[in-house]
């Protein structure tokens, strides 16, 4: 069933659980993330980017739209990393439950009154807003983007711009990136300053940049007011290397029915345990 964010969000927050937000980019990781998430019993977040909309186009929207109204858990379809009012007008018209106004990287101002001006157009509509306050890292080969210095949120700085904006979930900063760690290794999180966060905000918060971290940290996050973690690196990735293991093994396969399924199924795989990891598992 097709829900708001806000509502499903609620239940989340207020049993200490988050449900994953995954980057769909076609028809495959529709199908993925929904069988996992009527397997597991868990509701999740059906993400789609700005870059991934352009690859599937409008058409296709309408069908994503009508696979979440016929799933069983609650599911929520999500407009990722939206940069400008425009990419949310083309989101809310083609059915998105829910947006995220990014403007992270203007000033202060600036982000608080673009915020404002979504959260208007969508709150008109019960479209539910995500907005978001200091900036995640980015990795290479990530299209989501983000800063090659981590500017971390400051919670006073949290506390006025929800206040302001009227969102309904806020991104913060502590230490995640976009996309895989190559060089780095995995970051260490400042759990401490979401606690402080958590402690100035009243609001779900949202953690970026999922995959790739350490469990035992992401497991956490939900503790302290997280209750949506975006993951599309960890599951594209165990797609993409079954599919490269398949066709190397398989040369002459050309048949996407015979192609597909072991793919699927290893990314699957991923976004189950994530479900587990983020405790969504038999939460739907
Ligand atoms: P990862 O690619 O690190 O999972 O981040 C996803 C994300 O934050 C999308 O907005
Ligand atoms: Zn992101
Ligand atoms: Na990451």
């Amino acid at each position: 069933m097709l829900m708001n964010m806000k509502e499903l969000l609620k239940v989340a927050y207020e049993n200490q659980f988050a449900v994953g937000s995954y980057n769909v980019a076609n028809s495959e990781f529709v199908r993925v993330v929904i069988e996992a998430a009527e397997e597991q019993n868990a509701p999740a977040i059906i993400q789609i980017h700005p870059n991934e909309i352009e690859l599937l186009g409008d058409e296709f929207l309408a069908y994503v739209r009508e696979i979440c109204h016929r799933t069983h858990v609650p599911v929520v379809i999500h407009l990722d990393h939206g940069g400008s009012v425009e990419d949310v007008m083309r989101a809310i018209r083609n059915g998105f439950t829910s947006v995220m106004i990014d403007a992270s990287h203007a000033s202060f101002e600036d982000n608080i009154a673009v915020t404002k001006e979504v959260v208007r157009l969508a709150h008109s509509v019960n479209v539910s807003v995500e907005a978001e306050l200091g900036t995640i890292g980015s990795n290479e080969g990530s299209s989501e983007g983000g800063a090659d210095e981590i500017l971390y949120t400051d919670p006073e700085d949290a506390r006025i711009f929800v206040d302001a904006t009227n969102v309904d979930t806020l991104a913060v900063a502590i230490g995640t990136s976009h996309g895989q760690y190559k060089h780095s290794g995995k970051p260490e999180l400042k759990l401490d300053l979401l606690e402080k966060i958590h402690e100035q905000v009243d609001i779900p918060l949202v953690l970026h940049g999922g995959s790739d971290n350490k469990d035992e940290e992401i497991s956490q996050t939900y503790l302290h007011g997280v209750s949506k973690i975006n993951l599309s690196t960890d599951m594209k990735n165990a797609f993409f290397k079954e599919m490269r293991t398949f066709l190397s093994e398989n040369t002459g396969a050309y048949e996407p029915d015979v192609i597909m399924p072991s793919a699927r199924n290893a990314a699957k795989e991923v976004v189950k345990k994530k479900m587990d990891l983020f405790n969504s598992t038999g939460n739907a």
